[in-house]
């Protein structure tokens, strides 16, 4: 048996939708098993703040469909210094935290990895719209974000044929190209530029524009990912050079939020509680992962490392894009 008696459990970075449905996991399996849980409240800065509050059964009931984190997150600038991961450890120390969970994207496993070298036991699940994890086939909330920039497109499909325009859609993922490939696809968008794929041009974009039109489509859709950005001198260059009307659209923070899909509440679930059973069973200092489509777990340090080589690009993926489109 497990001599862990307290569980740490925070959010941190951007938030994600599925990360409620995390918390409620990690609470629940937690307290099945005797185990307390602590919510830390806004991210590490709520570490130093020491904002915390009891997780009880009740306090989690029916957050799973629910948006955003009812623990709150923030971008934590006392956890890039060394003073400040000796202070975050030593508070976790101070608190009895056996075992601290992080829930968060690359920034945050990085800043839980420094309190594992500290000697605090480590569960990180990956929770991060942008799918950029190289040591994870998923992320809690990709798909949430992807449905919402899918749905934002079709209405932004529906005035461009109307009007018979170019629309250039920006969407988010940092550096990460997956949010737009993906929507990309899924919209029928006729260019996808995304930081993976660095030789597209402006003339190439232009071309495929007239290309489409002389193929006698009404509309064009650019998919531009926030890592290459540019979207609406993108549209200007596209109108001045086409004479096709072109708007840009940037779609934001829109996608962070919202009622997670089911696939993300049901990784949630399965992630929020694998991490725990781990922790049960002595393990310490992991990232949950899916790999080949299973829930899996692979040592923090190693995981972190694989980010430092990249994220594999998978370009057949991408070539869905160019062989559909006209
Ligand atoms: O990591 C999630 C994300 O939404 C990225 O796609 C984006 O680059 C970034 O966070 C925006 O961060 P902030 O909310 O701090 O502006």
């Amino acid at each position: 048996m497990t001599s862990i008696k307290k569980i740490g459990l925070l959010t941190s970075g951007g938030d994600a939708p599925g990360m409620n449905a995390v918390i409620r996991a990690v609470t629940r399996t937690a307290l099945m098993n005797n185990i307390e849980v602590t919510g830390i409240v806004n991210g590490y800065a709520g570490l130093f703040s020491k904002e915390f509050i009891n997780l009880n059964a009740l306090a989690v009931s029916n957050i799973e469909g629910t948006g955003g984190t009812i623990l709150r997150s923030s971008r934590c600038k006392e956890m890039m210094t060394d003073e400040g991961r000796d202070k975050a450890a030593n508070i976790c120390k101070e608190y009895g935290i056996d075992a601290l969970v992080v829930i968060g994207g690359d920034g945050s496993l990085t800043g839980a990895q420094t309190l594992a070298e500290r000697g605090i036991s480590i569960m990180g699940i990956p929770g991060t719209i942008d799918l950029d994890l190289a040591c994870s086939e998923y992320t809690i909330g990709f798909d949430t974000a992807l449905k919402t920039a899918s749905d934002a497109i079709s209405c932004l499909i529906d005035t461009s044929n109307s009007h018979e325009r170019c629309s250039v859609v920006e969407v988010m993922g940092r550096n990460c190209g997956s949010i737009a490939i993906w929507s990309a696809i899924a919209s029928g968008a006729d260019i996808a530029l995304v930081p993976e794929v660095n030789d597209i041009t402006t003339e190439d974009v232009i071309k495929k524009v007239k290309h489409t039109r002389e193929k006698g489509k009404k509309f064009s859709l650019i998919v531009v990912a926030e890592g290459v950005g540019g979207s609406v001198k993108l549209a200007k260059d596209i109108e001045e050079n086409t004479g096709i009307e072109s708007r840009a659209t940037v779609l934001g923070h829109i996608q962070r939020g919202g009622h997670p899909t089911v696939l993300d509440r049901v990784y949630a679930a399965i992630m929020g509680n694998k991490a725990v059973q781990l922790l049960i069973n002595g393990e310490t200092n992991k990232i949950i992962t899916v790999q080949n489509g299973k829930c899996s777990s692979i040592d923090l340090e190693e995981g972190l490392k694989l980010q430092k080589t990249k994220k594999k690009f998978d370009k057949d993926l991408y070539d869905v894009i160019n062989t559909l489109s006209i």
